[in-house]
């Protein structure tokens, strides 16, 4: 017997033009551009862990999430935005998955050369129109000022593998 899981559809949005650049967002089925993808996850996780391959071992051992990257395939739960370039290059990425009564934020990212013009904003606001509020996530130091700044408020702090984490919430 056939069975068909519900794909949600391709979603673009356009984000208006700043320093000169046209940014787009959207949402991947399924992964479509691992070696794209993957500096960008590694370089996340150095921001966070101090090191790409102390975060790598903690994403891959705890949470498998490097193998579920590279076989990603959207569910009608789980977000993953990628924002991209005017040259079609992916420049930065979200990944999210709506909960009952909130959006869990697990991963953001934007490249350096990309960063303070609007990128991850325009990710997060995104999210919100096509998976809903409110928001949570739990971050650290290094973007707890960003995120606070797009509206988010900490809700409690505490200490995991050496990080000072922040759980985070936006309405
Ligand atoms: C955090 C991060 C995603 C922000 O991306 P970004 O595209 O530069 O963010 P935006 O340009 O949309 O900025 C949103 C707001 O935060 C502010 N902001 C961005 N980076 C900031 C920083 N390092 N310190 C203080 N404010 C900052 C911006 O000025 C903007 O506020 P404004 O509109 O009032 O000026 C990016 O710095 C990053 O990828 N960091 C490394 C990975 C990481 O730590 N991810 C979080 C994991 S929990």
């Amino acid at each position: 017997m056939e069975t068909k899981t519900r794909q949600p559809k391709l979603e673009v949005e356009q984000l208006p033009p700043r320093e000169g650049e046209n940014i787009i967002i959207e949402r991947w089925e399924y992964m479509k551009d691992f070696k794209s993808f993957f500096p960008m996850l590694k370089e996340m996780l150095a921001a966070i862990y101090g090191s790409a391959q102390r975060g790598l071992k903690i994403y891959s051992e705890r949470y498998d999430a490097i193998n579920y990257y590279k076989h990603y395939r959207a569910t009608p739960n789980s977000y993953l935005l990628i924002a991209k370039n005017k040259r079609g290059e992916p420049i930065g990425f979200l990944y999210a998955r709506r909960k009952k009564n909130h959006t869990y934020l697990y991963d953001i990212y934007v490249k350096p050369a990309y960063r303070r013009q609007g990128v991850a904003r325009k990710l997060i606001q995104t999210l919100e129109k096509w998976a809903g509020g409110p928001i949570r996530a739990d971050t650290h130091d290094g973007a707890l000022e960003a995120f606070k700044k797009m509206g988010f408020k900490v809700l409690k702090e505490y200490l995991e593998d050496g990080i000072k984490w922040y759980l985070i919430e936006k309405e």
